[in-house]
């Protein structure tokens, strides 16, 4: 389930969207005219290889797949404010997949947002980046996808308040946010740093994450890549800031950590960044990786966007008023806990005893004071597809009270980022 609760979202203003869109209804276009792909498009099998590449570096997969499901048979659950949204199946079958789907019809609905029979389909589906990807590039997704087994699976029925059960409530905003037009290179810049650019802004939608979103739902103008947040998560400010952001990283730090999942001196990465490091990243040409690096060194630099607490208070300043501080505790519970249940995959150091995936040195989870993500890391654990020991983090959602885990978190806050966690048992309640 991908929960986007927390996004708080203006009513008044979605409802006087919703009838800007009603207005806006009599002025679309009905029709709709065939797609061609260019002269430059390969065929045959060559065309499949370049459309299951771009399905990979656009993960389409992991919202398309409900845990332990088959993957593209959709059925993943959405929260949002106001209900819950499943992804549908996009299969060939013709019955419950796209089996049945016009060219135009997928180009319309990826690049659109426009289900079949010309319904808004719900940003949840990342059409505002998928708008900049080419027609070619969709057509080699579908070409691609029409190769796959069809899967028979109906997703379970929205369960949607009204009015956002009422479709058209999304024509409006669409009209707002959604890019007009595909990706154009900059024919100043080089063919690798455009490269990095459509990876980033389209296939990989970045920012669809990273990318903090305002009153509804849209992703922030001017604030690209600064910080977001999903399910609760921090998903980090990814611009060129210095100290906010990963422009003290080198190029080699940023490239393992995307292709491997973890980079010497930043640690590893755990929740949605993880599944997309498995599903897609891991998976791209290392030229691609480098590209994204290039490109991500000359976005705008900004501050995060969410709030970055002082630099280390320092252990002493963490004994005064925090009652789930690790000083407070006789013995301290949080070093007790952290003793027993892990140091012996993390060390005591943080350097990961036998595990380079583990070492915990540097890492941002361990550096943030709120611990968005590193309890979310305790209660659910983290792990790839493979799942072997050396790779696989236990969850300790079952094993410790909400109290235990955030002593413990504090403790791991001030251990290894030396600064004064802010944990309480009530956030730990709300992650789990
Ligand atoms: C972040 C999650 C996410 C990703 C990534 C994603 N989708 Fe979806 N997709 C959804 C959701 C959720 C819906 C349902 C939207 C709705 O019902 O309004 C959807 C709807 C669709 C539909 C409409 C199907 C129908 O029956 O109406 C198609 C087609 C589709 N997605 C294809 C893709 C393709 C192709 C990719 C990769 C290029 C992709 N999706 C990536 C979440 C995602
Ligand atoms: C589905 C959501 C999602 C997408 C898509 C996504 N990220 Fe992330 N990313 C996250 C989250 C969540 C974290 C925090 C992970 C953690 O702390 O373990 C993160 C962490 C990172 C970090 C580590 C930053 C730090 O300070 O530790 C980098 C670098 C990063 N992402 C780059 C990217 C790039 C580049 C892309 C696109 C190619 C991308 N991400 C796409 C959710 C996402
Ligand atoms: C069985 C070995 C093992 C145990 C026990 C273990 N971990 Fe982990 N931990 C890992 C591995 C491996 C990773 C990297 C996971 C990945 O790459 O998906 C990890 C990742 C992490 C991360 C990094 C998340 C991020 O976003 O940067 C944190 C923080 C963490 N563990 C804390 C803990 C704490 C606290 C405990 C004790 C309650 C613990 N771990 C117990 C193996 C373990």
């Amino acid at each position: 389930m991908r929960h986007f609760k927390t996004v708080v979202v203006c009513l008044a203003c979605l409802t006087a969207v919703g009838l800007l869109g009603a207005v806006a209804f009599f002025f679309w276009p009905h029709s709709l005219p065939e797609v061609v792909a260019s002269a430059s498009q390969p065929s045959g099998a060559a065309l499949i290889e370049r459309g299951k590449y771009l399905t990979t570096a656009a993960d389409c997969e992991a919202c398309h797949t409900a845990p332990g499901g088959k993957p593209f048979e959709g059925g993943l659950g959405f929260e949002l404010p106001f209900g819950t949204l499943y992804s549908p199946n996009i299969t060939p079958d013709t019955e419950t997949g796209i089996g049945g789907w016009s060219d135009a019809e997928f180009v319309r609905a990826v690049r659109s947002g426009v289900g079949k029979h010309g319904e808004d389909l719900y940003p949840a589906f990342p059409y505002t980046s998928y708008a900049l990807l080419s027609s070619d590039d969709v057509l080699a997704i579908k070409a691609y996808l029409d190769t796959l087994p069809p899967v028979v699976r109906k997703p379970p029925q929205n369960d949607l308040l009204f009015p956002f059960n009422q479709r058209y409530v999304m024509r409006g905003w669409k009209l707002l946010f959604v890019p007009g037009s595909p990706f154009k290179p900059d024919e100043t810049k080089s063919e690798g740093w455009n490269n990095g650019a459509y990876l980033v802004e389209a296939l990989a939608h970045c920012g669809e994450c990273h990318t903090p979103r305002g009153l509804m739902f849209q992703r922030k103008q001017g604030e690209g890549l600064s910080g977001g947040e999903l399910e609760g998560w921090t998903a980090w400010n990814i611009t060129p800031d210095a100290s906010t952001g990963i422009g003290s990283w080198t190029d080699e730090e940023i490239a393992s950590y995307l292709s491997k999942g973890y980079a010497h001196g930043r640690g590893p990465a755990a929740g949605a960044m993880r599944q997309a490091i498995d599903l897609s990243f891991s998976r791209l040409p290392e030229s691609d990786i480098n590209d994204i690096v290039a490109y991500l060194r000359t976005v705008p630099s900004l501050p995060s966007s969410y709030e970055v607490k002082p630099a280390s208070t320092g252990p002493a300043a963490s004994q005064a008023s925090n009652p789930w501080s690790p000083h407070q505790f006789a013995g301290g519970l949080g070093r007790q806990l952290f003793e027993g249940a892990c140091a012996s995959c993390h060390g005591w150091d943080g350097t990961g005893q036998n595990s380079s995936r583990a070492a915990l040195t540097g890492s941002h989870s361990v550096n943030d004071p709120t611990g968005a993500n590193l309890v979310r890391v305790i209660l659910h654990g983290s792990t790839d597809s493979i799942g072997t020991a050396t790779s696989s983090m236990p969850s300790f959602a079952q094993a410790y009270s909400d109290s235990e885990i955030a002593a413990l978190s504090n403790y791991v806050i001030s251990h290894f980022g030396g600064k004064r966690g802010a944990v309480t048992p009530g956030d730990v309640e709300k992650a789990r």
